[in-house]
């Protein structure tokens, strides 16, 4: 039974550092790694590629169904492209961001999400991963920061690979976008009930990584 396999869900909002965190935990855990976000990321490149309006969620749902996406490592391919520069772009979660308020969208890549948990253990990425796709997780980790730590950082991020940027329009993309996954219809973003609430604004991502790997050593196996 899927339920047999472990399942440690990592959601949050923008920049909050889910992205880092989740990749640190998979490694020390020896587990798979879903990155969701890049699910949507990859369906809004290929559906503006094909010409299909965003807002259009039937056609973009059908993209959706026949991604053909591919991770390997660091390194993500699209119909064998490598994507994985454009994928990261700020621009591109935007989109991302516009395309997931569908429920046919969400729909269509709840199927391939699943396809990730295999043994010996998934640590997914998300948005929705602990209310939606994997509500049976042994650990839901909600990870939040205040908004301005996240644009200081994202800020950083960018400067580090060249990319300039302003701190405060990466703020105001950030709380729009927070708001747009927080306030749609479908699964938005949230905590689920049972889920522990890390706020990471003052914590060095390896400490981060400590707590929630003490956690998990006290939940995943109950004996
Ligand atoms: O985590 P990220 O920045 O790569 O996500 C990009 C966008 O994709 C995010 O703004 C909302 C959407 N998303 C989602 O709706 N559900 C997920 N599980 C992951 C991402």
């Amino acid at each position: 039974a899927p339920g047999a396999i472990p399942v440690l869900a990592v959601d949050g909002p923008t920049a909050s550092g889910k992205g880092t965190l989740a990749a640190e935990l998979a490694k020390a855990l020896g587990y798979h790694l879903l990155d969701s976000g890049a699910l949507y990321r990859a369906t809004a490149l290929a559906a503006r590629n094909a010409g299909v309006a965003l807002s259009d969620g039937p056609n973009v749902a059908r993209i959706a169904a026949r991604l053909d996406i591919r991770f390997d490592g660091e390194s993500v391919w699209m119909a064998g492209q490598e994507v994985s520069h454009e994928l990261r772009l700020e621009s591109t979660g935007g989109l991302a961001s516009q395309v997931s308020v569908h429920p046919e969208v969400r729909q269509a890549l709840h199927e391939l999400q699943l396809s990730f948990q295999r043994l010996p253990g998934l640590v997914a990425d998300g948005r929705d991963m602990g209310t939606v796709v994997f509500p049976q997780a042994q650990l839901k980790v909600f990870l939040t920061a205040s908004a301005e730590k996240r644009a200081e950082r994202r800020y950083k991020q960018l400067i580090a690979k060249g990319i300039s940027a302003n701190i405060d329009s990466l703020l105001l993309d950030l709380q729009a976008r927070d708001e747009r996954d927080k306030s749609r219809a479908a699964a938005p973003l949230k905590p689920a009930e049972d889920a522990l609430l890390l706020d990471n604004s003052e914590l060095s991502i390896e400490s981060s990584v400590e707590q929630v790997l003490g956690w998990w050593e006290q939940r995943k196996a109950p004996t």
